[in-house]
């Protein structure tokens, strides 16, 4: 395929939650292929299950988004992407001891739960604001130690920086005034240590000068920002699939240990996460009998990879029972880079499945589902507002 015909990418949704359509013609006629981005540049496109495996685990190629030819997504990703110190985040999750975690995990859930249960439902709540997005937020600034008192306010910032309607002016103040608000926390921590994240990171790399201040700010946010707006995803498109398959819902009600079958298909299914497994070539590789020069860029769809047929039979098929091998399933990635966060990601959406429909078995939706907000077509797939009864 040369530049005159490659296809702009982002390809569109074209049904709600549907991957494109051209994902599926890709698979089986041209498995690798260009597209053209944005900026006119013309990445690879690797569809097919087990080249993206290879791609991801192949340390030929890099995640460094400062090499040229990584291929950026949007106008501001390079300059978002340039201070991300990626090595020094998953150290530094890698003292976040889930075990510890699930307890909060578990409250925080059943707070909100009651909440909605407080706020009673005779008139419609959007599950989005009250539920979905605040819990992988609380969850987090718990992780890095921000005091309660100030969650409102990130939420706020946090909400001018994610939701698509913001000017792109103001989600830059609204980044900068978080990165502020942390500076300021690293300082008031750095004199009164806790046991969180930011404390461990002060002892252990900023006091013996292994890093300096701007890396502790920059790891605390990275780590805020990271994931919350899939998580939420994932909660709001859990609730919508459970409502579109009723018997599977009921399955899960009788039987909330479900929990985890429902959340590893439901990754599988939607693939929340469909742009971040990019990638560049530091030399040449052979991919397929096609020649991926060094410099070049690779977009290997995790997305398309989740709907493979040769690995998922009857893959467009919703099926909680279907017994989805983890390894196999890319919806966090696959090999070195795989998303850091996972393990707390599935613990929060478990605990969020195990309970829900528990507790509010007649939850349902107040509006028609062909009235549902998706998300932009050409952006990860999420919901914008879900208004629910119960
Ligand atoms: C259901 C929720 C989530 C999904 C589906 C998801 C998925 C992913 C994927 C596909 C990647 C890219 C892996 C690669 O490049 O090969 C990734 C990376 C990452 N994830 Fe997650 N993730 C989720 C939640 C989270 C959460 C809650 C956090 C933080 C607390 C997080 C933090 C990160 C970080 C820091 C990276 C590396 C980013 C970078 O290299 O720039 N993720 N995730």
């Amino acid at each position: 395929m040369n530049s005159a015909t490659a296809p702009n990418f982002p390809f569109a949704r074209v049904k709600a939650v549907e991957p494109p359509s051209e994902f599926f013609e890709l698979r089986s006629t041209c498995p690798i292929s260009r597209v053209k981005l944005w900026d006119k540049s013309e990445p690879w496109l690797v569809v097919k299950h087990e080249d993206i495996c290879n791609v991801l685990s192949d340390t030929r190629l890099s995640k460094e988004r400062q090499r040229p030819g990584f291929p950026e997504m949007t106008p501001g990703g390079k300059a978002a992407a340039k201070n991300r110190p990626t090595n020094m985040v998953s150290e530094a999750f890698d003292k976040v001891h889930l075990s510890h975690l699930k307890p909060f995990i578990r409250k925080t859930v059943n707070a909100f739960i009651d909440n909605l249960m407080k706020i009673g439902c005779e008139t419609p709540v959007n599950l989005v604001e009250h539920f979905s997005s605040p819990i992988p937020l609380l969850v987090i600034c718990h992780i890095l130690g921000i005091p309660a008192e100030d969650i409102a306010y990130l939420t706020e910032m946090n909400a001018v920086r994610t939701n698509g309607s913001s000017t792109a002016a103001a989600a830059q103040d609204a980044n900068r005034d978080i990165l502020g608000y942390l500076e300021k926390l690293v300082d008031k921590r750095s004199e009164d240590l806790k046991d969180d994240i930011i404390s461990t990171l002060i002892v252990e790399q900023l006091n013996p000068g292994h890093i300096e201040k701007l890396d502790v700010i920059q790891i605390a946010f990275l780590l805020l920002v990271a994931g919350n707006a899939t998580t939420a995803n994932m909660i709001n498109l859990g609730v919508v699939t459970l409502l579109e398959n009723p018997a599977q819902l009921e399955d899960l009600k009788q039987n909330p240990s479900l929990a985890p079958a429902f959340v590893e298909e439901l990754c599988r299914y939607h693939t929340a996460s469909a742009f971040a497994t990019r990638r560049v070539a530091k030399v040449d590789i052979t991919l397929r009998g096609q020649t991926i020069k060094a410099g070049e860029g690779i977009i290997a769809s995790n997305q398309s990879a989740n709907r493979d047929e040769d690995v998922f039979p009857d893959p467009d098929k919703f099926n909680l029972h279907r017994k989805v091998d983890p390894a196999k399933n890319l919806a966090f990635g696959f090999g070195d880079h795989r998303c850091i966060a996972e393990a707390l990601a599935r613990a929060e959406l478990e605990t969020v499945f195990d309970s829900l429909f528990q507790k509010l078995p007649n939850l349902r939706l107040a509006i028609n589902h062909h009235e549902i907000k998706y998300s932009d077509p050409y952006r990860d797939v999420g919901i914008v507002e879900l208004p629910v009864i119960w």
